[in-house]
């Protein structure tokens, strides 16, 4: 199905009956999921136009459930309250929804004593939203010396840290060492440069690449393909080396997919990596006590994909402990992740204004922000819903792109998108921008990287990065002897 609002439905001039039933589809849209249903069970469906609206209904029915997950937690009266304190473009993440998500992950995993989610640092590394996680009980994982930093300046050190970096420089090894955070080697020939760089700490983490025996995903490609990791035999090798240079607590490492949906990867992940916990300990005698089964939990760009169910996937991994670890009598093995994207995406959004309008072959929506803010669509052509704020009820029945301003062709937000008509001084909000947007911003083309801003729980808003201005962008040149 072709993604966007208004593609769900024909348009009325390929169908006047769905021009007929349009004030009903929007009624529809606006009622709560219960309500809908009712609707359904209870709509006539004697005559031949009551089995239309039947039909109609059932898929306004589910238009409107999958639209219901693409919500906003402002509307465009508080939306334009907060601009006119912090002008567009910005990001603004949600405390409530963070901390609801936070603990859903923390009980999906209740059944294993020591679980914890070492958000990726890299998604958003962002002090206060670090500071919330914190204190819903999760732990980071970074990859870089900014990141171990930003953790040890918020209180986050000793193993609630892993450091699964690749390519590392030393002095990173030296830092995290220092902090006590998890040491996720990358390669086996790391063992020797930790050694010699850091010294060897008692814990040491080994990452696993299946290469061949696991097909990885659309997103991340193929294992075979990926610079990280270790090779199975490897991996045998390097738990041999360890224990014989005196190491005594081991770990054991895997991200094998990137925005997945699918419950079944991550089970199958965690059987993996069970298995291998398995034959370490029968070939090479090392018991693991903790494994990491990455992060790539995906979310629901589009309005129609289904969410993971990570009551599914708790119950999933659960099942393959008590089938594999248990028997083997390596019970308790510590089981943590480290996802990013499920962490903070879905409730951070970007912010930003129509500032023009341009038809040449196609229609174009010039935007504010730019692929600075926010990457991901220029990146990977990925999807990011877009709702024009005050005009959720219309029609989208205008096709458009919506451009930023930096000299790259690739700068859209959106290709061809089914919108409603947008006026210049309309306020646009791209959705699922909490992760890997803010993040990855840089500053090609003069572009500065815009605010971050927190909805707090109580409903109050707080700047939690201001903008970069002209003097950050020039702080590094020296114009003194030109
Ligand atoms: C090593 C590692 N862990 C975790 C993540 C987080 O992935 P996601 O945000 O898809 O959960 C990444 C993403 O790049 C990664 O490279």
């Amino acid at each position: 199905m072709k993604a966007g609002r208004g593609s769900f439905f024909p348009r009325p001039a390929q169908n006047t009956f769905f021009t007929a039933t349009n004030e009903r589809k929007n009624a529809l849209l606006l009622q709560p999921r219960e309500t809908l249903s009712r609707i359904v069970r209870t709509t006539p469906t004697g005559g031949r136009n009551d089995r239309a609206v039947l039909q109609c209904d059932k898929r306004c029915v589910m238009k409107a459930r999958l639209m219901a997950d693409k919500t906003l937690p402002f509307d465009e009266t508080r939306i334009r309250e907060i601009i006119s304190e912090f002008p567009t473009p910005f990001h603004i993440y949600d405390e409530t929804a963070i901390r609801e998500n936070a603990r859903r992950l923390n009980a999906a995993f209740d059944w294993c004593d020591g679980f914890q989610e070492h958000f990726a640092v890299k998604a958003n590394p962002n002090p206060h939203l670090i500071k919330i996680l914190k204190e819903e009980g999760f732990g980071a994982d970074c990859s870089s010396l900014a990141e171990l930093i930003l953790c040890e300046r918020v209180g986050l050190t000793g193993e609630h840290v892993w450091f699964s970096s690749n390519d590392t420089p030393a002095g990173e090894f030296v830092k995290a060492k220092q902090m006590g955070a998890v040491i996720n080697l990358d390669d086996i020939s790391h063992i020797d440069f930790l050694e010699q760089h850091a010294g060897l700490p008692e814990l040491v983490c080994l990452r696993y690449n299946p290469g061949p025996l696991r097909d990885g995903n659309v997103i991340i490609g193929d294992p075979q393909q990926s610079k990280y990791g270790l090779t199975r035999e490897q991996l045998f090798e390097a738990y041999r080396l360890l224990k014989e240079k005196g190491v005594t607590r081991f770990g054991l490492h895997t991200m094998v997919v990137s925005n997945e949906l699918q419950t079944e990867s991550f089970v199958e992940t965690a059987r993996m990596l069970f298995e291998l916990v398995v034959e370490v300990a029968n070939t090479v005698d090392v018991r693991i006590e903790m494994v990491n089964l990455g992060g790539g939990i995906g979310i629901p760009y589009r309005p129609e994909d289904e969410p993971v169910d990570l009551e599914k996937v708790g119950q999933g991994v659960r099942d393959v402990y008590d089938q594999l670890i248990r028997p083997a009598d390596l019970h308790p093995l510590r089981v943590v992740m480290e996802n990013g994207r499920m962490v903070t995406g879905p409730f951070g959004y970007l912010v930003t204004e129509a500032i023009h309008h341009k038809q040449t072959y196609k229609n174009y929506v010039g935007v504010d922000a730019c692929m600075v803010n926010l990457m991901r669509p220029a990146m990977y052509g990925a999807y990011h819903h877009i709702t024009v704020l005050g005009k959720e009820q219309e029609a989208a029945n205008v096709t458009v792109d919506v451009v930023g301003s930096l000299c790259e062709n690739n700068d859209k937000f959106a290709i061809d998108r089914s919108l409603p008509q947008v006026d210049t001084g309309d306020i646009l909000v791209i959705h699922d921008a909490g992760a890997h947007g803010h993040s990855m911003g840089f500053q090609y083309n003069g572009k500065l990287r815009s605010a971050e801003l927190l909805l707090k729980s109580d409903g109050s808003v707080e700047q939690i990065r201001r903008a970069e201005t002209l003097d950050d962008y020039f702080a590094t040149l020296d114009f003194s002897q030109l």
